[in-house]
Parts: structure tokens; sequence; C-alpha cells
């Protein structure tokens, strides 16, 4: 991957661009990165996919990968993608500070197979678990597939990152992976006074979401995968106080990046 280290090359959010995420809680650029990088990131997934490794989980129903955490401490290239200057540069002016790799997981979504995500906030978790004290993260996704309306995409709550922490649930049913989720009651309201919105695009494309923003996502029935990166950022000021959790699920080297 090309560049990476030339800080000249850091992507710079415009003001307009700020402004959206404050009011949204999110930014997403279709096709923003290098397509060639995407291919080299998509021949080492089916690769990464077939390892057997404690930090690659499996869905409930089925053998297939549902999340493989920590993909940048055996990958170049994922190590590369977690330093891409289109994305920490952004992150950087967002957060307004320096920051360090909080999270990182490749959801692959396998085609009929992959499972639903219940609504959530990803910042409940990290307060919780590992007493971060505000919510200065940012979680950027990186389709390495196409995402379409039917190979399941999240689904955003615009707007909703302003409320704050809903109270948590936990949601052990509706995914394999034990969330903290937000209720129907709570969802309901929300979509009362906000808008729904579900990024698609090609390969490449990037999301950039507040810890805050409500989100879910369905199962994919289709029988197209859907894979994505999620690469969370956090500032360095703002370290987890506990680290109740494996490493690979809370990173504890909190070098700046860049
Ligand atoms: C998904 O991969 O569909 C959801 C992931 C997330 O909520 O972070
Ligand atoms: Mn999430």
């Amino acid at each position: 991957m090309g560049q990476i280290k030339d800080k000249t090359k850091l992507m710079q959010l415009n003001d307009a661009d700020i402004s959206s995420f404050y009011e949204n809680g999110i930014l997403f650029f279709p096709g923003l990165l290098d397509p060639n990088d995407i291919m080299q990131l998509r021949a080492e997934l089916d690769e990464i996919l077939d390892l057997d490794r404690p930090e690659i989980l499996r869905e409930k129903h089925s053998n297939r990968v549902r999340c493989a955490f920590a993909p940048h401490t055996y990958s170049k290239n994922y190590y590369q993608l977690m330093q891409h200057p289109s994305i920490v540069g952004p992150v950087r002016q967002l957060l307004g500070g320096d920051i360090y790799l909080h999270q990182f997981s490749i959801n692959p979504k396998a085609a009929f197979v992959g499972e639903a995500w219940g609504w959530h906030q990803d910042y409940a978790t990290w307060q919780i678990e590992n007493k971060i004290a505000h919510p200065e993260l940012i979680n950027v996704g990186v389709f390495l597939d196409e995402v379409t309306e039917f190979n399941g995409p999240l689904f955003f709550i615009l707007g909703s990152h302003k409320q704050g922490v809903i109270r948590p649930e936990i949601d052990a049913e509706s995914t394999s992976y034990v969330l903290l989720g937000v209720d129907n009651n709570a969802i309901t309201n929300l979509s009362r006074d906000h808008g729904l919105f579900s990024p698609k695009g090609p390969p490449g494309s990037v999301w950039m979401f507040h810890s805050n923003l409500v989100h879910a996502s369905n199962a994919n029935l289709s029988a197209t995968r859907r894979a994505l990166c999620t690469i969370c950022y956090n500032r360095v000021d703002n370290l987890p106080k506990e680290h109740p959790r494996a490493e690979w699920e809370a990173h504890s080297d909190f070098t700046p990046i860049l």
C-alpha cells in the first residue's frame, strides 16, 4: 500500500464535512481507497478466513467467521490499512488530537449464513468494560466487498450520537457476539425524530462514525459476501482505565499513529 508514511498526504476534511459529522454522527466516502490496495486486502482475507486463531470468532449457527479481530498483528497489509493517511488524517481532525488503535476487526458476513447485529452503540461496551471516560472514539468502516441493500449493510440512526449512552441492555440472543444493545422502545422513539442511513457502495468505500451512533445490521441472505473492516481509534488522552478483555478486543499499545 503506497505512501502511508508521508504525512503530507494525510487527507483533510473541509468545514462542511466536520459540521455534517457533528450533526449526523457519520461521514461516508464512496470508493475512497485505491482499488489495487483493496484487491490485495481481499486476496489476503481468503487466507485469514481459513486461520484457526483465538481472535477469529465464528457465527452461532454455522462455522463461518463472524469477526476476525486484530488482523494488523499478523498482516502487513492490514497494519498499513490501519495507518492509511486517508483514514488517519480525518480521524485525527474529528477527534482533535493524537489517536491510537483501540480495536480492529474484519466482519465478513458470509453469503447466506452471515448473521445480524442488533441495535447498539459501540461506546456503551467501552465505557462499561474498559472504563473509557469519554466517547472520543471513532469507528471507521472500510468495504472489502461491494455493500448492497441485499448483503447485510449497516443501518445508522442519524444524529442518535447526541443522546449520549442510552441505557444499555445485554443482547446475547440476536447476535453471536454478545453486545450491549439498545432496546426497541428507545429505537422506536429515536426513529420518530431521526432518519435512517444505510451506506452502500463499491469496495474501498469508507465511513467514519461517532462511537455513540446507534446502528445495527440484518443477516446476509444473499449469495454474495459482505466483508468490511471496522477500525476503531481512540484519543490518547482518553485511555481505558481497566483491561478485562483480551488484548485483541481492546488494545493496550497507546503509541500515537503517525
Ligand atoms: C456488522 O458488521 O454488520 C456490524 C458491526 C458493528 O456493529 O460494529
Ligand atoms: Mn458496532
